[in-house]
């Protein structure tokens, strides 16, 4: 039955802090023109951009470290049950975004379907996965290109070389990469996809190598044992393992199917962007059509990839003995190719410009949706008169990443970023029962398929991952979500647009 039978401008429902923006208003608000991006993107740029994000710290670094600390040649199956979790949510962000092409991906989708808290409270929760992210993978992009910088003889001074374990410097390089990125977006949306491109070529063929050439390299012992048997975890204390295990009893242990389950929590980071591609709906052309597409081609593509990638790696070298910096080079290095190691290397710094800039990309474009409603500064949802972009929230939030950045060490941020990213998977998927419900008359260019069976599993699969990370990492998220709690009501709640309209209407 439906409940809010909206129509045109009049359906924006006011109940406080679960007021609901109508999908028509959030459509017009886009063509304000102070408020307008400029709408020049294809389904192949955003399968680019999908793909240009996905591929990055997360098969390059992760891997590596994951084989051999938890999973073993099983890290492969890790990679499915991540792939399967975010092929479920990938089928709902689909959907919404093919019924709210605005900027502000989740944010937005809530913002209709939830209310105004919800939407903040995901907003907030985006900027764990984009902001955070980016910087986790700047410092990945400094660590690849300082070991490049070293083999050819240029060694930079420890205290501008970032943080590590009991020396504490900046990352100058991780720095800088950001700051560079943020001029490249602010120049505009056509010149940073062209970018794009380009290095996406290059790591997608970086990718293939690492498939083709190591598949000839592989040895059939290295993959006995496939899945090595749990053993306990070493030195963990009580917060340090997953969730899950220490709510069902479990003494925490590593490898084993426990030990799949947890590395599936933490290589998730490596499809983490995928839902990007939503967050440029407002500057597709035909984001109906364009945008699902984007979404689930590059989902697809980097899947198969990861699951070729990490069997090829693990059957090249014994999983105990990878690499945890740069797993995929120096497994070439391991059976005597320095020559595949190098280019890899060089591939991977690359690629990993890219996965940040779409990073910062994508935050961006949910803070200037945030701002434009009016829920942080309206100062900054100005776009640029010539370049088209919103470039306050760009300049800003480049600024800040830089600077985390630069103090930043990546461990456990990357689960952050993860338990984040997960949570808004679990509020889109209710969000296409509760759009279902409320907005039946919308035109859905996609739609979830078996609707409310796969939004239920996807919500289920994106908490028994989120379970599955360190209760440690729990704490965090919580800590974090208090703080934005405090902002929506010292600040959101009384400068909504939204809310400032019904009131103006005598709605509120
Ligand atoms: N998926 C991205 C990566 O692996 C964030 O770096």
């Amino acid at each position: 039955m439906s409940r809010q039978q909206g129509t045109g401008n009049d359906a924006r429902r006011d109940r406080g802090m679960f007021r609901t923006k109508t999908v028509e208003q959030s459509i017009q608000d886009t063509e304000e023109p102070e408020h307008a991006l400029k709408k020049s993107l294809s389904a192949l740029d955003l399968t680019v951009f999908g793909v240009g994000v996905v591929i990055g710290t997360g098969i390059f670094v992760l891997t590596g470290k994951i084989a051999k600390e938890q999973a073993g040649p099983a890290v492969a199956v890790s990679f499915v049950l991540a792939g399967v979790v975010c092929a479920l949510a990938a089928l709902c962000y689909a959907e919404f975004a093919s019924t709210v092409p605005v900027a502000g991906s989740a944010y937005t989708f809530s913002y209709a379907s939830l209310g105004e808290l919800p939407a903040w409270i995901i907003g907030w929760d985006l900027i764990l996965e984009l902001a955070l992210g980016c910087a986790v993978v700047a410092v990945g992009w400094s660590g690849y290109l300082r070991s490049l910088l070293d083999t050819a003889g240029w060694h930079l001074p420890a205290g501008l070389s970032g943080t590590h374990e009991d020396a504490f410097g900046f990352d100058l390089l991780a720095c800088v990469l950001v700051l560079v990125l943020t001029a490249v977006l602010v120049l505009g949306m056509k010149l940073s996809s062209r970018v794009t491109s380009v290095i996406v070529g290059i790591k997608v063929t970086i990718v293939l190598l690492v498939v083709i050439a190591g598949s000839f390299l592989v040895s059939g012992a290295n993959y006995r044992p496939f899945l090595p048997p749990s053993r306990p975890t070493e030195g963990a204390g009580g917060y340090a393992a997953p969730l899950s295990q220490l709510l069902f009893g479990f003494t925490p242990s590593d490898f084993g199917v426990m030990g799949v389950f947890a590395a599936a929590a933490v290589v998730f980071f490596a499809f983490i962007g995928f839902d990007i591609v939503a967050t440029a709906a407002e500057e597709t052309r035909s984001p109906q059509r364009d945008v699902p597409r984007g979404i689930l081609g590059s989902l697809a593509i980097c899947t198969v990839l990861y699951v070729a990638v990490s069997i090829v790696v693990t059957g090249m070298q014994k999983y105990s003995q990878l690499s945890t910096d740069a797993p995929l080079a120096d497994a070439f290095k391991s059976v005597g190719h320095p020559f595949y190691a190098g280019v890899i290397s060089f591939g991977a710094a690359v690629g990993l410009t890219s996965v940040c800039m779409i990073l910062l990309l994508g935050q961006s474009r949910v803070f200037f949706a945030m701002s434009r409603d009016g829920l942080l500064p309206q100062f900054f949802s100005r776009v640029h008169p010539r370049f088209g972009t919103p470039y306050r929230s760009t300049v800003l939030l480049g600024v800040v990443v830089a600077v985390v950045a630069g103090f930043t060490s990546i461990d456990e941020l990357a689960e952050l970023v993860n338990i984040g990213t997960l949570f808004a998977f679990v509020v889109v998927a209710i969000g296409v029962v509760l759009l279902r419900r409320s907005r039946p008359d919308l035109p859905r260019a996609f739609r979830t398929p078996l609707v409310p069976l796969v939004p239920t599993l996807s919500v289920l699969a994106s908490l028994w991952l989120m379970l599955n990370l360190p209760a440690e990492t729990w704490l965090r998220f919580a800590v974090w979500m208090a703080i934005g709690f405090v902002v929506y009501f010292v600040y959101g709640r009384g400068h909504s647009r939204l809310g400032l309209r019904n009131k103006a209407t005598g709605k509120g």
